[in-house]
């Protein structure tokens, strides 16, 4: 009696087995269930208050006859759209909202958006309305009857156009386009389009592999797949923005260099130490540029010449890897200046180990250049390591994601 007792509580209850846990949950789902969802529509935004309310109104008319959920992902905008997509969403369901804090990004945000949702088919565009809606169904229906993992709206089909695109803008797509063919396997036209839809399933295989830099989203899920991705594109016309501005900037075709970058490169060597490394390069030439002019040319002594240079160099990495190796973690005011003196101190003792290791090195008999490089080599690597947990404060032992 007693034993069937804890039979019966362990058969749903804490103690029971994972599987019969899930079994039950499912039924739990089952009983509590208000219709299956099909589609997700994830728009990331940025201060698109007066475009978001007219997108929903549209989605709702043409997505009449699925079941979908709307996931906005806001960026803290300025003008508060997170604000008013909450009032939408209080009264309806099927619109959610997600508002980051500190965190910029279109890629990043399209995938927290698409982490967020249980639906099978997930549809991501824009929320300028410059992205043509009506043609979802046609997006949905094509990628349940081909079983395919990705539908592209395309702007570069036939039958479909660039709008009134200004002509510098269908240059640098252009040149963005012929670069991205060095990432991608796939022939795909528009691979730079921010309007597709995805199989959830495709999403969850390849999202470890992804950046999430920048703002080719798609360009980053193709290009993470580890295999043919099942491809259809449907042709439209990109309209013009009405409201509100383009976020697309300078920064963002660094981000898309960084993000052609770490997939060329971030299977081999995590794209922020090369960067690291890079700006280091670029610091040994300028040290040497100012040891020429202090010593040769102002005739200062060596040594008084040596430490200035070394300043100098310090002063200059830290800057550029503020700005560029770490612009997700950019240290300002208070922070900037104990950061520059974090990695004044860090850099200094990678200096003394290049040199303590390099020496004895040379003493034990290895040839120069191979003690020299390993002196080099260590000192980049401790340097790089101490930094990026004391002046950038990044975690040890995450996954070295471009951001
Ligand atoms: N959450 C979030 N965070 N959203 C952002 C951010 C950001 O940092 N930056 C831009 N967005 C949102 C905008 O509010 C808009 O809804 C959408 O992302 C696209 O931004 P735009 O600034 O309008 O980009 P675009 O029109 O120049 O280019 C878009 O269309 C092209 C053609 O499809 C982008 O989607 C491009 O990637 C795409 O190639
Ligand atoms: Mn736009």
């Amino acid at each position: 009696m007693h034993e069937s007792g804890i039979q019966e509580t362990r058969e749903s209850g804490v103690g029971a087995s994972p599987a019969a846990q899930f079994a039950s949950l499912r039924a739990l789902g089952e009983s509590l269930a208000d219709g299956r969802l099909e589609l997700a529509v994830v728009v990331p935004t940025f201060n698109e208050r007066a475009n978001i309310p007219v997108l929903l109104e549209r989605l709702a008319t043409v997505l009449a006859g699925i079941s979908y959920e709307v996931i906005v992902v806001d960026d803290d905008s300025t003008d508060r759209t997170w604000e008013a997509v909450r009032g939408v969403a209080a009264h309806q369901r099927r619109v959610r909202v997600i508002r980051r804090i500190g965190r910029r990004g279109l890629a990043s945000a399209c995938l927290e958006g698409m982490m967020s949702t249980a639906a099978p088919y997930i549809a991501v565009m824009d929320g300028d309305l410059q992205h043509d809606e009506t043609i979802l169904p046609k997006m949905l229906t094509t990628a349940l009857q081909e079983k395919l993992d990705v539908v592209v709206a395309s702007r570069n089909t036939a039958g479909a156009s660039m709008g009134e695109f200004a002509k510098e803008r269908v240059h640098l797509s252009n040149l963005g386009l012929k670069l991205s063919k060095l990432i991608l396997p796939a022939a795909v036209s528009d691979p730079m389009s921010g309007f597709f839809l995805v199989d959830r399933r495709f999403v969850d295989e390849v999202v470890y592999n992804t950046s999430g830099v920048g703002f080719k989203i798609l360009l980053d899920l193709l290009a993470s797949a580890k295999r043919p991705v099942r491809l259809a594109e449907v042709p439209y016309t990109f309209r013009t923005r009405e409201t509100g501005e383009s976020k697309l900037d300078f920064a963002t075709g660094l981000e898309y260099l960084y993000l052609l970058l770490d997939k060329l490169i971030g299977h081999v060597v995590p794209l922020r130490f090369a960067l690291f490394a890079l700006v280091g390069a670029a610091g040994v030439l300028l040290h040497l540029g100012t040891l020429a002019l202090l010593y040769r040319q102002a005739h200062v002594s060596f040594m008084n010449a040596q430490v200035a240079a070394t300043v100098v160099t310090m002063t200059f990495n830290y800057l550029l890897n503020n700005l560029v190796t770490y612009r997700d973690a950019r240290l300002r005011g208070g922070k900037w200046l104990v950061g520059l003196f974090t990695f004044y101190l860090a850099c200094s003792l990678g200096a003394a180990i290049n040199l303590s290791v390099s020496a004895q090195l040379l003493r034990s008999g290895l040839p120069w250049l191979f003690a020299g490089t390993a002196g080099v080599v260590l000192s980049s690597v401790w340097n790089y390591g101490v930094t990026s947990v004391i002046t950038w404060r990044r975690r040890l032992g995450g996954r070295n994601r471009a951001v």
